[in-house]
């Protein structure tokens, strides 16, 4: 898959560039073709890829979690899953303390997002999130043809929560505040302080989605705190929304739930499909809870290749963005188009535009050895004066 992708982009820039290079007065397309292609270093050329740009976890799924999925499929792909999702809503509803009719499951967490955003539509609720901020509350309220009020980040990228409160206040009606904890694509935390001041404040027409897809990063980090225990406290104006696709390792299993009072289910859960996940994602997401081994592992995987690249950064004198996650928002010493077409031509995927302010991307923590050779690139990319 890695070569048909360079390969394509190389047969592409060949096609682009037969015209331009005969016009230039070079004797062939082969010949422009070499003095192309200087952005590709020797050591990439056939490397395999590194996908560094979804925030997914390259350590892949446990394995004992891959073959409860493997015998999933052989004995139980022709039956509704029912017992097995019984069994997964049990264990997280006991993981967080709660009865089993406040875990809503979903094809994903943004199965269980969406639902959110569409029960918050019935009451033409407006949205109130940070940019930047992942995308999905914002495409499905805009579907829904909802309001969406962004609040830009504040310093050191750091959601500001008092000036989303200020927001949120001058707000006439309904209200869906959207906060991603640690944030995506920033990997900051937010004022726990003021946020449980604020949602503790807030009038009941004013819900408050909490995205912790990123939580088991973060959860040993100094002044982080997790929502669920508000919600299992009776808390009734929050959802937490949590996801088998980070930690877990199975973002194409499509496993996320989330958690909310009873009444504040009772609204939302009319909207999610009856039938949202498959018996190889149950499957695999009950062992997933099991291996404690694999837990470790995968965090301990993140923080290794983590300090692998912030090492880096700091010797290349590259700033960046302390993260509670498994990404990094960091400076790049360029322009990001170019500093991206350059990663893939060596076919190392980077994130996206996702700041206001040009010269920063979000890069995905792969494994150690992926770090490794990410490093080795963005070594050889200072040589050429290209970060
Ligand atoms: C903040 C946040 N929420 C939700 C998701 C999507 O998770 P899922 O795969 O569970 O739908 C992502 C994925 O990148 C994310 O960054």
């Amino acid at each position: 898959m890695g070569m048909n992708v360079k390969n394509l982009s190389r047969r592409k820039l060949l096609g682009g560039i037969g015209a331009g290079a005969l016009l230039a007065g070079l004797a062939s397309p082969a010949l422009a073709f070499r003095a192309l292609e200087g952005d590709t270093l020797p050591f990439r050329r056939d490397a395999p890829q590194l996908m560094l740009h979804y925030n997914e976890n390259s350590l892949g799924m446990s394995p004992l979690a891959t073959e409860s999925a493997r015998l999933a499929v052989k004995n139980k792909a022709n039956r509704y899953a029912d017992d097995a999702i019984a069994e997964l809503r049990s264990m997280i509803a006991a993981d967080h303390g709660v009865p089993t009719d406040q875990v809503m499951l979903g094809n994903g967490s943004t199965g269980v997002i969406r639902a959110v955003v569409t029960a918050a539509a019935q009451v033409n609720a407006a949205v109130i999130e940070p940019d930047p901020t992942f995308g999905d509350v914002q495409r499905y309220a805009k579907a829904e043809g909802m309001a969406v009020v962004t609040v830009p980040v504040g310093k050191g990228f750091v959601t500001d929560i008092n000036a989303m409160r200020a927001k949120a206040e001058a707000t006439p009606g309904p209200l869906l505040i959207n906060i991603c904890n640690p944030n995506n694509p920033t990997g900051t935390i937010v004022d726990q302080a003021a946020l449980r001041d604020w949602i503790t404040s807030a009038p009941p027409t004013h819900l408050f989605l909490i995205d912790e897809a990123y939580y088991d990063y973060a959860v040993n980090s100094d002044g982080y705190a997790s929502l669920a225990a508000d919600v299992a406290a009776g808390r009734e104006n929050i959802v937490v929304a949590r996801t088998f696709s980070k930690i877990y390792g199975m973002a194409g299993m499509r496993v996320g739930y989330g958690i909310a009072a009873p009444e504040t289910a009772k609204r939302i859960n009319p909207f999610a499909a009856t039938y949202n996940l498959s018996a190889a994602g149950v499957a695999a997401a009950i062992t997933s809870l099991k291996d404690k081994t694999y837990y470790g592992k995968s965090l301990a995987s993140n923080a290794r290749g983590k300090a692998i690249l912030i090492d880096a950064l700091d010797r290349l004198d590259l700033g960046y963005i302390p993260s509670h996650t498994n990404f990094l928002l960091h400076r790049i010493g360029s322009d990001l188009a170019s500093y991206q077409r350059r990663m893939k031509e060596n076919n190392i995927l980077v994130g996206r535009r996702m700041t206001s302010e040009d010269g920063w991307n979000r890069l995905s923590i792969g494994t150690p050895a992926e770090m490794t050779e990410f490093v080795r690139t963005l070594d050889a990319f200072r040589n050429r004066g290209w970060v």
